[in-house]
């Protein structure tokens, strides 16, 4: 199902469902009374011949009975919403991970914390756009910051939900109760992108986020690595660049496939391999008519060092 606050996917959202139902449950009741008492007395008193209107003024008990229960509603409600709002706003108690979350016209940024597991080979830290990995039954809290304009983050399944306000830092904390990936959607109109500054909130089997952690510094890794800057000027030395183009460089070719995203497709090589991952982009730039016999690509004997780093570089091409 899509981003749905009564489906709730964490003890947020699971108190905030809570509460909408009790409330939605007593409106149904009150409309069915109310609505109920206007037909009823519609019918039974209506004007027709032969019978007169009874003539009274005031009736105790239905005033007492529409005037307290209505009363004893509002109060639980209050008492019920200011009990959950206790809850959603302790940003405090049982924090287990701090995160770092920076909206701007239109995406948001995810900065993880300042520890060696999110450490990169260049001494910064772990960063993810659009996308937010968190281990499951842990709370989470996400400092919220603001480049340009009011932005605000909301996952539905997972509850709360806050504005990130320019120049004044806010917070909010989410737990997912089971591993999966929820769609989020910015709740402040920021401009042209508004409807497209989506987040995807990925929660992880506790015992997976370590393997994610490393998959992701392994991914952030390679942008500084040496091997990539050298796969670049390797690719552009090469004769590469007389059939393949790739956005912002020197290659220019029109005769093969355009290489400017080739990380993000889901083949290589007409469709013949996939996924688009180093194992087969190695298979790939090593001998193509291996791999695709009658191939326009030819096979250019790189050696094994030239083809790594070439594979290096072409997978940070998203
Ligand atoms: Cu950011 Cu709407």
């Amino acid at each position: 199902m899509g981003p749905w606050p009564l489906d709730p996917q964490g003890p947020q959202a699971r108190e905030i469902s809570q509460l909408y139902w009790i409330m939605f449950v007593c409106a149904i009741v009150v409309l069915a009374i109310v609505d109920g008492g206007i037909v009823y007395a519609g019918i039974k008193f209506r004007e027709r011949p032969g019978h007169v209107a009874k003539q009274f003024h005031g009736h105790n008990f239905l005033e007492l009975t529409w005037t307290v229960i209505p009363t004893i509603m509002v109060v639980t409600f209050s008492v019920l919403s200011f009990q959950k709002l206790d809850f959603i706003n302790n940003t405090r108690g049982g924090v287990e991970m701090t995160i770092q979350a920076q909206g701007s016209q239109w995406v948001w940024t995810f900065s993880y914390p300042k520890e060696d597991r999110f450490k990169l080979s260049d001494g910064t830290y772990l960063q993810s756009s659009e996308e937010l990995h968190i281990p499951v039954g842990t709370k989470v809290l996400i400092q919220l910051s603001a480049k340009d304009v009011i932005h605000s983050f909301w996952v539905p399944n997972i509850g709360g939900k806050k504005d990130a306000v320019p120049g004044r830092p806010t917070e909010l904390w989410i737990q997912a109760d089971n591993p999966g990936t929820y769609k989020g959607q910015c709740y402040e109109f920021c401009g042209d992108g508004h409807a497209d500054m989506l987040v995807t909130l990925v929660a992880h089997a506790k015992s997976d986020y370590n393997a994610w952690i490393a998959d992701a510094l392994k991914e952030a890794n390679r942008l500084n690595d040496p091997a990539t800057l050298k796969g670049k000027q390797t690719f552009l030395s090469l004769a590469c660049v007389g059939c393949h183009t790739v956005k912002g460089t020197t290659a220019g070719g029109k005769v093969g496939p355009e290489l400017t995203h080739v990380a993000g497709k889901k083949s290589i090589a007409g469709g013949v391999l996939s996924p688009v991952n180093e194992e087969n982009l190695t298979k790939w730039i090593s001998n193509p008519p291996a791999v695709k016999p009658g191939t326009q690509m030819p096979n250019l004997g790189l050696s094994q060092e030239q083809v790594h780093d070439i594979v290096q570089w072409l997978l940070t091409l998203k």
